[in-house]
């Protein structure tokens, strides 16, 4: 079965091509980052609009490499939500115009959730070693765990109080006078420091409570920087950030591990999941075995997408909703925590 996945939820426009729902057949990423540099930020009308040029040439690429005809899709895979709203719509329109052309069913996505089926891209597992899961999503906007029983059931364990671990490693980078986004280059800086010579505080240590919280470590990042800097080095302040931004995330994931014996893998997505010492530190703290993505599905892109509807169809047998049933949406609706 052959799935299109398309992306337009925030500055990157994405088309994949797959086949039987793990497998890229071709996946095209272009990227606004340069559009965007000069205003420091994504301007989401600006965004939108380049959605809107981009996305022809994008799926004849994606299609082209793929060397399938358009008419060989099978199904239609589009990012509903979260993300900025006109971004959305262009994609979603351009998903239900393709979908018209082609006479085939269209699948609304879950952005967050497609991370999740973006680090499973290629791995050659039948869901019974996979399944149940426990599932984080660490990106610029999002830090979610989840608990799974299968593809599509996700049930939220946990999330950030405040800040996202990516936008934390973004806002720590500028405070060290790295260029954005932050995490690559604390985690390369952090290679050069101790992160013994720099006291920070391990956040929601002593609490039961299953959630993330950035803000407070942040705060105290920009303490040290303040009244610390001549003494304490940038690497050293770096490498202890990332030992506890990353530390949080393996202590939360421990606790669920215990309180969820029957999970066979942990899967770890999102931006934040490029990071090396997060992956070499997780794999050596559990007997359980981890996915990651390959590095170029760490961030958005359309191959997540594509495997996150192929489930969503799969587990519906095949029933979607009509063209007209859905909207785009910009912000994410919290489900209820796990009890
Ligand atoms: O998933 P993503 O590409 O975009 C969204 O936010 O949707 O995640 C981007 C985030 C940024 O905050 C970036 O600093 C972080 O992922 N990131 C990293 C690393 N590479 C990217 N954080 C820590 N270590 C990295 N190597
Ligand atoms: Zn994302």
């Amino acid at each position: 079965m052959i799935t299109l996945g398309i992306e337009s939820s925030c500055d990157e426009t994405a088309i994949a091509v797959l086949e039987n729902g793990r497998t890229v057949l071709s996946s095209i990423v272009s990227s606004q980052i340069q559009t965007h540099a000069k205003w420091g930020g994504v301007v989401p009308e600006i965004a939108a609009r380049e959605h809107a040029s981009a996305l022809n040439s994008v799926f004849c690429e994606a299609v082209s490499q793929a060397k399938i005809q358009p008419t060989e899709i099978d199904l239609i895979a589009v990012t509903q939500g979260p993300g900025l709203v006109g971004c959305l719509l262009v994609g979603a329109s351009f998903a239900k115009g393709l979908a018209q052309i082609l006479k085939k069913p269209v699948v609304p996505v879950n952005h967050i959730h497609a991370h999740v089926h973006g680090a499973l891209l290629g791995i050659d597992k039948g869901d019974a070693e996979i399944y149940p899961t426990l599932a984080l999503v660490a990106s610029g906007g999002h830090t979610n765990l989840y608990y799974m029983t299968s593809p599509v059931q996700f049930s939220l364990v946990a999330h950030t109080i405040d800040d996202a671990c990516g936008e934390s490693f973004d806002k720590v980078g500028k405070m060290l006078g790295l260029p954005y986004p932050g995490g690559p280059h604390i985690e390369r800086l952090a290679r050069q420091g101790d992160p013994t010579k720099c006291k920070l505080p391990r956040m929601l240590e002593r609490k039961s409570q299953m959630a993330f919280s950035y803000s407070g470590l942040k705060t105290a990042v920009a303490n040290q920087v303040k009244l610390n800097s001549k003494v304490i080095s940038h690497a050293d302040i770096a490498a202890a950030f990332q030992t506890e931004a990353v530390g949080q995330l393996i202590r939360k994931i421990k606790i669920a591990l215990e309180l969820n014996s029957n999970v066979k893998s942990i899967v770890i997505s999102g931006g934040v999941a490029a990071n090396q010492y997060f992956q070499s530190t997780i794999q050596d703290s559990t007997k359980v075995p981890c996915y990651f993505p390959g590095i170029v599905y760490c961030s958005d892109n359309g191959a997540m997408i594509a495997a996150m509807g192929y489930q969503d169809f799969i587990h519906a047998n095949g029933l979607v909703t009509s063209l007209h049933d859905w909207d785009v949406f910009s912000r994410y609706a919290f489900e209820q925590y796990k009890s």
